[in-house]
């Protein structure tokens, strides 16, 4: 109970001087109420929703047959180890976790990298974004005039972190989502017609929010191109494990390690260890010298200093412990492939459906992970959510995970309902 006395103090308004008054109320009197992040608030409209057969294919987390986003049984067993074991919440550094963050270079970039020549190091982040917020921070340094390709459409919040950090950002159609049809010549034509130390964004692994990856010759093109014309390569890998399987997924990336002098890799373990809320990432830099990489991470880490200071523990602690132990790696990788497999059968079971309202969805058993466009504007995506229960982001993107098998005629006639009715 707060006493009467502070309770009148706390009410009491304070005014500035005249003169100064100004001043200080264009600070306070000149921001205005964000509109809410599209996508994330699809998850509270969701849960406010009272019908009992809606589906929410919004936010990117994946959800088993269920409905529910588990948390893994290795994650489980690697807390209960947590609780009883940890000794201090002592600070780490600004780079987190070492050991964490050598054992997911290992797992990444495969067996040994971390040690291989010296040229690849990394710092524990929160989430990918912090990953990306550093990586963004880290290319606008030392290099006026630097632009980054950005292939569209993609991740929301690629745009503002990276304009945030001052780089200047092209973009170029990645994807026609009107005909659902990947265009990697664009982006081969954009690394043509980028300069000598621009940027070049790139999805890892099941791309969000389209799907369509690069095949291993795609990989091959772009990593000798890039190497050729000088380009700096800043991958987004938040999916691994996914897609194709756990070496397939990264098998672009390692190429792209081993073939250009320097890179940037953005890493997420939020989705392939459903650790979400979390935070769990990590950021990869690779210079030409043993040198140049170290004096990358420590800016890297000086960044990360000025940021948030050191990252959170709890996510990647559960991620060392289940890296560290063969059996609870074995029963992460059982789950993390029965999750892999089950969105391959939700994509497999659109995919037959062939086209659905002029919408060819026979791609989708050809792209990977968690995402996919459809081609759908803003209206029929709301009449999906009243008529039907279907939530997804206004994009047209949809999270195949939240789709449950037998519920796949219900969101097709959803899909055709909506469809027709904003075209008629
Ligand atoms: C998504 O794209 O749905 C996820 O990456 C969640 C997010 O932060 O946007």
């Amino acid at each position: 109970v707060i006493p009467a006395a502070n309770k009148n103090h706390r009410r009491a308004v304070r005014r500035y001087p005249s003169g100064m008054e100004s001043e200080a109320m264009m600070f306070f009197g000149e921001f205005r109420i964000q509109p809410a992040d599209p996508l994330l608030s699809i998850m509270g409209r969701f849960a406010a929703d009272p019908r009992s057969r809606k589906m929410d294919l919004g936010v990117g987390v994946y959800r088993d047959d269920s409905g529910r986003t588990p948390v893994l049984a290795a994650v489980k067993d690697a807390e209960r180890r947590l609780l009883q074991e940890q000794q201090s919440k002592s600070y780490l550094g600004s780079e987190g976790d070492p050991v964490f963050v050598k054992l997911m270079a290992d797992r990444v970039f495969g067996a040994g990298a971390s040690a291989e020549d010296g040229r690849l190091a990394g710092l524990q982040t929160p989430g990918g974004t912090g990953a990306l917020l550093v990586a963004a921070e880290l290319l606008a340094m030392n290099g006026a005039g630097r632009k980054v390709w950005l292939g569209t459409p993609t991740w929301p919040n690629h745009v503002p972190i990276l304009a945030a950090a001052g780089l200047e950002i092209v973009t170029y159609e990645l994807y026609e989502v009107a005909t659902r049809r990947f265009r990697p010549d664009r982006l081969f034509e954009a690394i043509e017609r980028a300069q000598p130390g621009d940027v070049i964004v790139l999805h890892g692994c099941c791309h969000n929010p389209t799907g369509a990856d690069l095949d291993l010759d795609g990989w091959r093109h772009i990593a000798d191109r890039m190497a050729e014309r000088g380009l700096i390569p800043l991958i987004d890998l938040a999916y691994q494990g996914l897609g194709m399987g756990w070496d397939e997924d990264a098998a672009g990336t390692r190429l792209m390690l081993a073939g250009l002098p320097g890179a940037l890799v953005a890493y997420s373990c939020d989705k392939n260890f459903g650790l979400y809320r979390d935070r769990v990432g990590a950021l990869f830099v690779q210079g030409p010298s043993v040198a140049e990489t170290q004096a990358l991470w420590s800016t890297a880490v000086a960044i990360a200093r000025r940021s948030w200071s050191m990252p959170p523990d709890h996510g990647a602690a559960v991620v060392r412990l289940i890296l560290e132990d063969p059996a609870l790696t074995l029963s992460w990788q059982t789950e993390l492939s029965e999750m892999r497999a089950r969105i391959a059968r939700v994509r497999a079971g659109l995919a037959a459906y062939g086209k659905v309202a002029g919408i060819d969805l026979s791609g989708l058993a050809h792209e990977h992970g968690m995402f996919a466009m459809l081609p759908i504007g803003a209206d029929a995506v709301e009449r999906l959510r009243e008529e039907a229960g279907i939530y997804m982001a206004s994009s047209g993107r949809i999270n195949l995970a939240g789709l449950q098998v037998d519920a796949l005629p219900a969101f097709v006639a959803g899909l055709r309902a909506a469809t027709e009715m904003a075209l008629a």
